[in-house]
């Protein structure tokens, strides 16, 4: 096959990777386990062409050039490294979510380039395989390989370096888009200037081994109450790390906050809901999926609101129905 189509849903993690061990290889600092989501995919095809003069790369049918090109071509470069076939090749992607906005649009764009780039040159390629090519495009791809509830193992080499499924109580998430602009400082950069400049680095690193490891056990327990705990506490202090940078980045928003404390009021209302933000403003609360419509509808004065449940892995799709 010369062209390959492929679709992927972005992640939402409750236990978030934040820092690189090896940026080369794209190790991470620590381990870390999110959902995969069932809303805002990405769906890319991969046309290999050798008449054309380098890779070509259009988002949302606009040409993307400069660094994003970049990304890719390095990306398809391990591909063709493997596969021993050398020709340049257009990618084509769409995102039915904002991209850059902190909804993980790296994470569902690399899950869906690995697995449509592999089969468009012609490697075939196990779910652990797909999860370990798509960390070297974006870390969080990794765990978008993966459907629903997925671990990924920080591992000690490229090998051992990959994400797979957990079991867990079905939860739903209700996302509360505060700001959908592009954020100013990408979340490749600020890890970078976490682990530089924070003094809470290796704080963050230390403490989120041990939330990692509690939150598998609470996954296992259906323990719904330690695995919100968990994750908002987590999220919080990721927040807290990434703020003492110098200069200091901040994600969070007055927004933001405000819907942190609707939370806060929710559960003090009785409604179990708990907290949880990416590397941008929008916030995204975890409910049971049968407190998760009174949520939403609480949380609608605050942002643009959606509900989404666990969504699929990274499955090919026919170019016909994905309207490039
Ligand atoms: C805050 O995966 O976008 O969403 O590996 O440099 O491409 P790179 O970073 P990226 O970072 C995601 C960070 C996060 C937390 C998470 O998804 O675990």
């Amino acid at each position: 096959m010369t062209k390959a189509t492929a679709r992927a849903y972005p992640n939402m993690a409750l236990v978030k990777y934040w820092g690189k061990r090896d940026p080369e290889l794209m190790l991470p600092l620590t381990g870390s386990l999110s959902m995969t989501l069932d809303r805002f995919a990405t769906t890319t095809s991969v046309t290999r062409d050798p008449d054309l003069g380098g890779d070509a790369f259009q988002l949302n049918g606009e040409p993307v050039t400069g660094d994003a090109l970049r990304r890719v071509t390095r990306f398809l470069d391990l591909v063709r490294e493997r596969s021993g076939i050398r020709e340049p090749a257009l990618v084509r992607s769409r995102n039915d979510g904002p991209t850059a906005a902190g909804l993980a649009s790296s994470a569902s764009g690399f899950a869906a380039l690995a697995l449509a780039a592999s089969k468009a040159y012609g490697l075939s390629l196990d779910p652990r395989d797909l999860s370990r090519l798509a960390r070297r495009g974006s870390g969080s791809a990794t765990r978008s390989i993966v459907p629903g509830m997925a671990v990924w193992h920080a591992g000690e080499d490229d090998e051992s370096s990959f994400a797979e499924p957990v079991g867990a109580p079905e939860i739903r998430m209700i996302v509360v888009v505060v700001d959908a602009a592009r954020k100013e400082i990408s979340s490749r950069e600020a890890m970078r200037r976490t682990a530089l400049t924070s003094p809470y680095h290796r704080a963050w690193a230390e403490s989120t081994e041990q939330s990692l490891a509690a939150m598998l056990e609470a996954c296992r327990d259906e323990d719904f109450t330690r695995m919100g705990r968990i994750a908002e506490t987590n999220a919080l202090r990721m927040h807290a790390a990434i703020l003492a940078c110098d200069p200091p980045i901040r994600y969070l928003e007055p927004k933001s906050l405000e819907v942190f404390d609707a939370i806060r009021a929710l559960r003090e209302q009785g409604v179990e809901v708990y907290g949880t933000a990416d590397a941008g403003a929008n916030v995204v609360a975890i409910a049971r999926p049968e407190d998760a419509r009174r949520v939403a509808e609480a949380l609608a004065d605050h942002g643009t609101v959606t509900e989404v449940g666990p969504g699929p892995g990274a499955e090919l799709v026919d170019e016909a129905e994905a309207d490039l």
